[in-house]
């Protein structure tokens, strides 16, 4: 098994072994994160810039301790404080940090293809960070992760992504993902969040909560995006999302035993789920969080091992 390309773009493209491959070597790093010294010189020397365009708390954070944790010179640009504002395009922007000797960029972009456009025009090493709808797979690859860590197998497990499927890459990073590794997935959103060609992603598609959750292993709550979807108002309160759509400690109940209770974040509280499930004993949010860095640290590693 192994992964020999120069980028990371999204799971669409991954094959079950390259998956596979990236979670079995992300273990490796899970074992040194917990070790009191997390550190190792995989990377140093090598310089990786976090250019996100996009807010972020957890992937920016994450993969700024995974390149630091590597050995690596990490840093981090910040759209608001660049040049950007004075209108410099995106790849000027990223030549000249490459100029710099730059090794590996993560990209987070509002525009779908994003992050494929900067690694075909440029020499670095490119992994997406999440660009528009399109893909975050690394954000995949730590759910999967959390999955096979806590179920110990992926074949045959039924996950339910509920809320805005339509406005998430979340979702379909997952998608593409859990198909490969044999995991059934069923989705259930609002009609205005459910995405319009739904059938392309051959999954199942509940009509009620109730459907979406019955016997269930993993679920996944997804964040209402206010900021993809133009100004329209998809439901009348979060109130009343909370009430068709939202998490809350009787429907969990509808799960299989021992469910994972998963959300990439930021969470909603009181909308997409409650406080006493996001917080519960089935919530995996922080371990989702957790594994994250591990599995980044997987991604920067086998990045630069295909450097040479
Ligand atoms: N899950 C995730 O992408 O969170 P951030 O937007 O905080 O990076």
């Amino acid at each position: 098994m192994s992964y020999k390309h120069k980028d990371l773009l999204g799971t669409r493209e991954l094959s079950r072994d390259e998956i596979l491959f990236f979670l079995d070597s992300a273990k490796e790093f899970k074992n040194l994160n917990n070790q009191s010294i997390k550190k190792s010189d995989n990377l140093r020397g090598k310089t990786v810039i976090n250019a996100f365009f996009e807010n972020s708390t957890r992937t920016r954070i994450s993969f700024e301790t995974a390149a630091k944790r590597l050995g690596a010179d990490a840093i981090n640009f910040s759209a608001a404080q660049s040049s950007t504002k004075k209108g410099e395009t995106l790849i000027d922007t990223i030549r000249n940090m490459e100029a710099m000797k730059t090794d590996i960029f993560v990209v987070r972009h509002e525009c779908s293809g994003s992050a494929e456009f900067i690694a075909k025009n440029t020499d670095a090493s490119i992994v997406n960070g999440g660009d528009g709808l399109n893909e975050h797979p690394t954000q995949a690859l730590l759910d999967l992760f959390t999955i096979r860590e806590n179920k110990g197998k992926f074949e045959g497990l039924n996950v339910a992504i509920i809320g805005d499927i339509e406005h998430s890459r979340v979702a379909r990073s997952n998608i593409w993902a859990m198909h490969k590794l044999g995991i059934n997935v069923r989705l259930f959103a609002p009609p205005m969040m459910m995405p319009h060609r739904v059938e392309v992603f051959e999954c199942e598609v509940a009509k009620t909560m109730e459907e979406a959750l019955d016997g269930v292993d993993v679920i996944m709550m997804l964040r209402i995006q206010l900021e993809r979807q133009g100004g329209a108002v998809a439901f009348p309160s979060g109130r009343e999302y909370s009430k068709f759509f939202g998490l809350n400690k009787n429907r969990v109940k509808l799960a299989n035993p021992n469910p994972l209770i998963f959300h990439p974040g930021p969470i909603n509280r009181g909308v997409e789920i409650n406080s006493d499930v996001a917080d519960g004993e089935h919530s995996f949010v922080l371990n989702q969080v957790e594994n994250g860095v591990a599995v980044r640290m997987a991604v920067l590693d086998i990045l630069n091992k295909n450097r040479g």
